[in-house]
């Protein structure tokens, strides 16, 4: 599966494989989304068809939804799962606590409902996404069409009082026109560079009215497993715990 593959995508792909295999018979788990969700995606279904595993699955955004589906994958809602074992999602930054920025790929809102009902989440990603300080992938918040520009007017507001290393707001599109959610709504995203107190900003962005939610996971996340171009693989645990 991984022959051809250029060394970020290797990466990928090693983290991907690796938290594959903790899914167990009987699991039911949350999917990520993004290019290393996918990879997770196809190694989990080739579990499926090769072991027999059963497992029931809740995508975090329509993309995973037809990708599992395609490969044989049972999914569900999550409504009809309730809690969920375990949720393996990708992340665009993380720190040494496992604070993510997420929402690169605009499926934030999904993906953090799903991983806050998760006993579990685990997080892949290459070795690029590791960071000291979050703050240089642009800080994706979701919030509603109604309203969208004095919502972030607000925004621009709120992170005056925060320690940051810029305060740049763009609302992202795709091609000519803004990008919509799978809810229908708007993402800004925040050109930080770097964030001095995630878990404060966090809290303070979610005070907009029109805001659905940020794409900072703040204490969700139990483990990374991060690859590196040689198809080598990393476990980190939160600096806390250790
Ligand atoms: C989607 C996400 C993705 O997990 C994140 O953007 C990482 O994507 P990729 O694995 O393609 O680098 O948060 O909303």
């Amino acid at each position: 599966m991984s022959s051809n593959l250029s060394p970020t995508d290797r990466a990928k792909f090693a983290s991907a494989q690796k938290a594959s295999s903790f899914v167990e018979d009987g699991m039911k788990v949350g999917l990520g989304t993004g290019s290393t969700a996918a990879w997770m995606v196809r190694c989990l279904a080739e579990r499926v068809k090769n072991e027999k595993l059963r497992i029931q699955a809740v995508p975090t955004s329509l993309r995973t939804a037809k990708l599992a589906t395609e490969l044989g994958i049972k999914i569900a809602t999550l409504d009809a799962l309730g809690r969920l074992d375990l949720t393996i999602d990708g992340a665009d930054e993380f720190d040494a606590d496992l604070n993510l920025i997420k929402g690169g790929g605009g499926a934030l809102l999904q993906e953090k409902i799903v991983a806050a009902a998760s006993d579990k989440m685990i997080v892949i990603a290459d070795v690029e996404k590791r960071v000291e300080t979050m703050g240089q992938f642009p800080l994706p918040v979701e919030v509603i069409g109604f309203g969208w520009q004095t919502s972030q007017k607000l925004i621009e507001k709120i992170l005056v009082s925060h320690d940051l290393g810029g305060r740049r707001i763009s609302r992202r599109m795709l091609g000519d026109k803004p990008f919509v959610t799978d809810e229908g709504n708007f993402i800004l995203d925040m050109h930080l560079g770097q964030i001095g107190d995630a878990p404060q900003l966090g809290k303070s962005l979610n005070q907009v009215p029109g805001v659905v939610e940020n794409g900072l996971f703040i204490n969700m996340c139990a483990v990374a497993v991060i690859g590196a171009p040689d198809g080598s693989v990393e476990l980190q645990g939160k600096r806390s715990a250790i």
